[in-house]
């Protein structure tokens, strides 16, 4: 649109070339993917998000989300347009107060394109009002927007934002966030970080969390519905809130008796992990009957199923290991999430170790040995498994056997130097695979390549085993 006002002799055109800043003249639109390899339409080019605040309300009911974002953000080129990633019904946007042209392209982007060209490095305000039934909403054939009973859930990965918030999708670009929605009296609404205000009027009560620390957006979480929210300060000093759906039939007892571990688990991975890194902590236990559990930063989404057959403070341990491993630090792009799922199953076979209920080396040797060579297993390679097996139980499990490999090659002093350095070393940030293989390597003083070659890189099962007592 603009560079119609670029052809030369136009003489209304002249005028309004003027306004537009020389440095962005020649801008071109924003990318509609941040370059992820395995997602290429995930993210978006040309901007950095700072802050998203979010002021909503939801009617249960319906399922409709209506409200407004604000993002906070700076060019990072020229550029005539730019990309939201998200699926609901835009009703205006604005950028720096002026409204702006929008339209939706491909399977979740909003284009956004504003009246002048914004030259690299512009501070932008992004105001987008909103509205739409989310559960109606789908993209790529799927929707990761979860109704329950009494509500809904965003919690999932990579994707969940689209359903509720317009964003810039990828974990390389990470914002603080103040999310605020009104719900009816009655029912709650749970989200990241900590608790700010709830407020009561016209028969609706708002209520507004903050993260104040970099969060990516699949991390990012919402839920709706009537929950019991339990509070208090681990022995260490980390505020936690726990929120449980009031219909979790048989598995409350079970769930309760897990996730109210919360603090003394933070606690314990602190000693292994370092410093908790984030201002809360705790987790929610919507009536959901997805079966998977989610690392949503500082306040992890378990699903009821993970607490169908008893008490599981494991998965509590993984998804609190995620804090520091996939929350704190992030992943640069999708392939290193060997970074987040191989420590996160580590931290499990710790804990393991910790209750009395098998050491590391024990269980390393239990999987190594339950995979033959011909088992598919050991073609998944968790240093790169391809976007079709970023979940792929190998990630987990072969992925925890390279740590245990990693531990006994460089021995415990240099791997807890590690596994406690790592976090603090890249906290708040995003890394991958390569650039953990460098930070082991300057604590060990050992080359590794031939080692994360072998665990994380060949699509076969390693002929050396992880384990010191040598299982084949
Ligand atoms: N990071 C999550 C975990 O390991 C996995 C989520 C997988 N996503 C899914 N929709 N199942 O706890
Ligand atoms: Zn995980």
């Amino acid at each position: 649109m603009h560079r119609r006002f670029l052809v030369p002799g136009a003489l209304a055109a002249a005028s309004v070339l003027l306004a537009i800043p020389a440095s962005a003249a020649g801008a071109s639109p924003g990318a509609p993917g941040i370059g992820d390899p395995y997602y290429p339409a995930y993210g978006n080019g040309g901007y950095d998000v700072s802050h998203y605040d979010l002021r909503l309300t939801y009617r249960p009911e319906t399922d409709e989300l209506a409200g407004t974002a604000t993002i906070l953000a700076r060019t990072t080129e020229d550029l005539s347009s730019f990309d939201l990633d998200f699926l609901l019904d835009v009703a205006e946007v604005r950028v720096n107060g002026a409204t702006a042209a929008f339209a939706s392209s491909g399977e979740h982007e909003l284009v956004v394109t504003p009246k002048v060209p914004l030259a690299k490095g512009t501070p932008l305000t992004v105001v987008v009002r909103y509205s739409g039934v989310p559960s109606t909403k789908s993209a790529y054939g799927f929707s990761t927007w979860h109704r329950t009973p009494d509500g809904a859930v965003a919690a999932d990965e990579p994707e969940s934002a689209w359903w509720w918030f317009p964003s810039n999708d990828h974990p390389l670009d990470k914002a603080t966030y103040d999310v605020s929605v009104a719900v009816p009296d009655g029912t709650q609404a749970i989200s990241n970080g900590t608790l700010q205000s709830t407020t009561s009027r016209l028969g609706w009560t708002r209520w507004t969390w903050r993260q104040n620390k970099p969060q990516a957006t699949y991390l990012a979480t919402l839920a709706l519905g009537r929950f019991d929210i339990s509070t208090g300060t681990s022995e260490g000093g980390v505020p936690v809130v726990n929120a449980y759906s009031r219909n979790l039939g048989d598995n409350e007892g079970a769930a309760r008796a897990s996730v109210e571990r919360t603090g003394e688990i933070v606690d314990w991975l602190s000693g292994v992990f370092g410093p908790y890194p984030f201002a809360s902590a705790g987790g929610y236990v919507p009536n959901t009957t997805t079966g998977f559990a989610l690392e949503t930063q500082s306040r992890v989404y378990y699903s009821p199923r993970q607490f169908a057959n008893g008490s599981n403070t494991s998965v509590v341990v993984h998804e609190l290991a995620h804090q520091w491993y996939g929350d704190s630090v992030s992943v640069k792009g999708w392939k290193d999430i060997w970074l987040n799922e191989g420590f996160a199953r580590y931290a499990q076979w710790l804990w393991s170790e910790h209750e009395g209920e098998g050491t590391a080396q024990e269980l390393a040797d239990y999987v190594y040995a339950s995979h033959p060579a011909d088992d598919a297993f050991w073609t998944v390679k968790p240093g790169d498994p391809g976007a079709d097996r970023q979940f792929d139980i190998a990630v987990y499990d072969r992925g925890a056997l390279a740590v245990q490999a990693l531990r006994n090659e460089i021995g415990d002093e240099a791997f807890f130097a590690v596994l406690k350095g790592w976090p603090a070393s890249h906290a708040y940030g995003n890394a991958d695979i390569a650039d953990f293989r460098a930070y082991a390597e300057q604590v060990s003083g050992k080359s590794l390549g031939a080692l994360f070659d072998t665990w994380l890189f060949q699509p076969a099962k390693p002929a050396g085993p992880a384990a010191r007592s040598g299982l084949t």
